[in-house]
């Protein structure tokens, strides 16, 4: 195992064993919980969703494992919703949250009886418009400039609220959207929602780094829940919104028909990385960080315009973000029938988006190899609100 996959268990065992937040519910990191393979143990099957615990410094949902549901929710304000509106918004949405946590249904849930534990996490935050209206000041929070190989649609841009509901089966994921969604309708509507999933277990159940539709292991590189580089990557660190974060949520459509044509070389050349075990093209496994500098018989070995090189720290001035992925398919009318559009979901968190998110994208927008399949077709930014107190409700530090 690497130095870095031990330093991780080490460090999720000991967060693993804290308590925090409801009897019933766990903190996010003790989710990550691993064994001496980095992975669960062979001989437990994969637990039933264990519910994750609203509370703490942070919301749950950011440091939580990447979830098998996810729906994005973002909304549009009506035009009265005054900061005092906002207060009373955010706090239905807390009864709303802490309820769907502790897998009961919110008040007045039509459909009550599809609440039940599914390891439901709502992640909330506020686009540009909100925080100008209410006169909340986040520097952190910028708009990502347009980017050349950009083909925005309006219809996936943008949005006064974001809600990140991520959970155990969609089921669930799609219920608590939707409560959502009906509960701001008094102050806010629907712009757009987004869904996704993702498989973060093996062929045996084991937790493992999942796979996006072309195939490859994605995530290796985030920085370790819980390790100090996550907390300086990720959160915002004094002031009002000290324990919140930034999210830029950008729809990114792949081409698998073209990308299908490749041999199995190429495909790992444009990443940099082994397609079966993730390890990078410069040897280790998944954990190890790639070697920017290394040389096979004289040439690079991995492509000066890698994916993996080009979003790699060495790249860009020490930048790092916390990247989450949800697979995507639609299904499009076509003259004759119709056909499929696939690609990632993909959910940048950091703590300043300047800096971290668009510095990484505009090298990527550069020269990234990936470029070639991959366009991204929607794009949003939001303040993430700090953690939730009990007795408390979200966006009290930013909102009194
Ligand atoms: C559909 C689009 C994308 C695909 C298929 C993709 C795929 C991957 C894969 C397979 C890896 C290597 C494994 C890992 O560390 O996770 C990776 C790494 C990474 N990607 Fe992407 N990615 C996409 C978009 C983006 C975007 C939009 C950004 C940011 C603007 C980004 C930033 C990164 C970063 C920072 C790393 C880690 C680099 C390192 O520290 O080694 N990716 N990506």
């Amino acid at each position: 195992m690497s130095p870095r996959g031990i330093e991780r268990r080490r460090l999720l065992g000991h967060v693993g064993s804290a308590v925090v937040g409801a009897a019933v519910a766990v903190p996010t990191t003790a989710l990550l919980l691993d064994t001496e393979s980095g992975h669960s143990p062979s001989s437990s099957p994969t637990p039933g969703p264990i519910p994750i615990s609203p509370y703490g410094a942070h919301q749950p949902g950011i440091t939580a494992p990447p979830p098998a549901a996810t729906a994005i929710v973002a909304l549009d304000l009506l035009d009265e919703v005054d900061r005092a509106a906002a207060v009373r918004l955010l706090k239905v949405w807390t009864t709303d949250v802490v309820a769907m946590a502790e897998g009961r249904p919110v008040p007045g849930d039509p459909a009550r009886d599809l609440a039940q534990s599914a390891s439901l996490t709502v992640t909330v935050g506020l686009g540009h418009r909100a925080v100008r209206r209410w006169g909340l000041d986040v520097p952190e929070l910028a708009r990502v400039p347009a980017m050349r190989h950009d083909r925005l649609e309006p219809r996936w841009c943008g949005g006064d609220l974001v809600a990140v509901v991520g959970g155990a089966d969609a089921t669930s994921v799609a219920h608590a959207a939707r409560t959502l969604v009906r509960d701001a309708r008094p102050f806010a509507r629907l712009r757009w929602q987004q869904e996704g999933s993702w498989r973060g277990t093996d062929g045996s159940g084991h937790r493992a780094t999942g796979r996006n539709l072309f195939g490859q292991v994605d995530g290796s590189a985030n920085p370790p829940a819980g390790s100090e580089l996550f907390e300086r990557t990720v959160w915002i660190p004094r002031g009002p919104w000290a324990g919140g974060t930034t999210l830029v949520v950008r729809r990114i459509r792949m081409t698998l028909d073209t990308w299908e044509e490749l041999t199995r070389e190429e495909m790992e050349a444009s990443i940099g990385r082994d397609l079966a075990s993730g390890a990078p093209l410069t040897g280790g496994d998944e954990l190890s960080d790639i070697d920017p500098e290394a040389r096979t018989e004289g040439r690079w070995t991995i492509a000066r315009d890698a994916h993996a090189l080009r979003s790699h720290p060495s790249r860009n001035g020490g930048a790092r973000i916390h990247r989450i992925g949800a697979n995507w398919t639609e299904t499009v009318p076509t003259a004759t029938g119709s056909r499929v559009e696939s690609g990632l979901l993909f959910s940048s968190y950091q703590a300043d988006v300047d800096r971290q998110f668009t510095r990484i994208q505009q090298s990527l927008d550069e020269s990234d190899a990936l470029n070639e399949w991959t366009t991204a077709i929607g794009s949003a930014e939001f303040a993430i609100l700090p953690g939730l107190r009990e007795g408390g409700w979200l966006g009290e530090t930013v909102l009194t």
